[in-house]
């Protein structure tokens, strides 16, 4: 879809459910974050939607709304949650089993947590190899798989008075895999699920099952899901919006960052050595080298693509980038990720920066999971479809509207992209920081 100037957007009436593939640490944390804030025991903080203001007109004007009255989101209590796991614990046990919320922060929401049960979940293992869980499907094709989670999620609007639905995968990072002749076109896809395709990830099931029931769909991790050439095609039929992929939050948010102040100031950079020790379930999984190849590959795209090597060689022309996961279960969801960062200064003259992140993984993340699934919901009442490039703000690997598209991944660039879109779709004039009105 082009933007349009000036949109009519229908307004966020009723109850939104957000959808969950995979309810685990930020998930639940994203969950009980929002029953927290509701009953004003915690602040959203993290998030752009509940906590960002956006300038209108000149420095002069003093004109600074915040986000959430400028443009039309949804209130944090007309949200409904649901979602599916291979493990049947409901969203209270799986948060206290997540460890990242303390357990008397928990005992406030047990009740709302306990009401939210995971709906059984379609599974193979040969995309997690590291899991293993009793509440799966069980069916006699891929596309039987798909039809029962239509069913789930007609279910779920009617259950629970939904006006609205939207998806955000918090499900295990899969398995790295390329894109095959099944995914080239929707067609091909859904012959393939009909075939029940070897081809063909749980994730892509949800993510279609999602698009067919005219659902907007996110996706929180790495692995290859919505942006295949067969999904893109029925997110464009169905009209639907779609973003991802892979939450920026601990390491890569740092990444960009500081990369973008480097080559603002020309600074040259011989190596980024970046590692971690993680200890919760997400960790486990990474442990695996084909769900660590998803996330590897999406870290290292980050570094080339804001620091365009093919423009600046005598800059960036030769860097080592490593990154490293280590599962260490002590650790639990308390990242700690370090990195050693060999940049060049005037004639050649090197430097060191050393960063150690002591951060929480689920923390950064649970705001992200709210201001996706309130944006995406937005884009959907502003018929914004297909690829939502503006919303790369808060992905490692951003999906760019077509393949010839280089992603920008500069926060700075993200963020004036997100305000100018929000600014754009209300009419009123972007802001490009030029201030040649102030010469006057
Ligand atoms: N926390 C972060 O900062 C962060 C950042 C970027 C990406 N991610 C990604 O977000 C996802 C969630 O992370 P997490 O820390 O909550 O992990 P987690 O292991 O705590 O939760 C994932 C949940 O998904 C479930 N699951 C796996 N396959 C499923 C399927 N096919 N259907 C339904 N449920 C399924 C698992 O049982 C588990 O409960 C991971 O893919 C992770 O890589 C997290």
């Amino acid at each position: 879809m082009a933007l349009k100037k000036g949109v009519d957007v229908k307004p966020a009436t009723g109850k939104l459910g957000i959808l969950l593939p995979g309810m685990g640490a930020v998930a639940t944390t994203f969950i009980a974050g929002v029953q927290a804030i509701r009953k004003g025991i915690g602040k959203p903080i993290g998030s752009l939607t509940q906590m960002g203001h956006i300038r209108l007109g000149k420095r002069t004007d003093n004109n600074s709304p915040a986000i959430k009255d400028y443009v039309s989101l949804a209130k944090l209590d007309d949200i409904v949650f649901g979602g599916w796991d291979i493990f049947p614990e409901n969203a209270y046990e799986a948060a206290v089993k997540a460890g990242v919320l303390e357990k008397s922060l928990l005992e406030q929401l047990k009740p709302d947590l306990e009401a939210i049960k995971p709906m059984t979940a379609v599974f193979e293992q040969a995309f997690v190899k590291k899991l293993n869980g009793p509440n799966v499907k069980r069916g006699s094709s891929k596309m039987d798989l798909a039809e029962q989670l239509m069913e789930d999620i007609k279910r779920f609007k009617t259950t629970n008075g939904c006006d609205r639905l939207v998806a955000v995968w918090c499900g295990s990072t899969e398995v790295y895999r390329k894109p095959t002749d099944v995914h080239s076109s929707l067609a091909k896809f859904e012959a393939g699920l009909k075939g029940s395709s070897d081809e063909i990830a749980p994730s892509q099931i949800y993510a279609y099952a999602c698009l067919k029931m005219g659902v907007p769909y996110c996706n929180g991790a790495p692995n290859l899901s919505i942006d295949t050439p067969a999904l893109l095609e029925l997110a464009r039929q169905q009209k639907l919006p779609v973003t991802g992929k892979d939450f920026k939050t601990g390491q890569t948010l740092m990444k960009t960052i500081l990369a973008p102040g480097f080559k603002a100031r020309m600074l040259g950079l011989d190596g980024w050595y970046s590692t971690n020790i993680l200890g919760n379930r997400d960790g486990e999984v990474l442990d695996d080298p084909e769900s660590f190849k998803s996330k590897e590959v999406s870290k290292l795209g980050v570094i080339d693509n804001i620091l365009q090597p093919h423009i600046y060689p005598d800059l960036y022309g030769n860097i080592s980038h490593v990154v490293r996961i280590n599962y260490y279960p002590p650790r639990g969801d308390a990242k700690e990720g370090w990195d050693n960062i060999d940049i060049v200064g005037w004639l050649g003259y090197p430097m060191q920066i050393k960063v150690n992140f002591l951060c929480r993984d689920s923390i950064l993340a649970a705001p992200i999971v709210l201001d996706l699934a309130l944006f995406i919901d937005f884009a959907q009442r502003a018929g914004m479809s297909g690829v939502q490039e503006w919303l790369s703000f808060y992905w490692k690997s951003p999906m760019t509207p077509s393949e010839d598209l280089y992603p920008e991944h500069d926060l700075f660039i993200q963020l004036m992209k997100l305000k100018n879109t929000l600014r754009y779709t209300k009419g009123d004039d972007l802001i490009t920081h030029l201030g040649a009105e102030y010469y006057d």
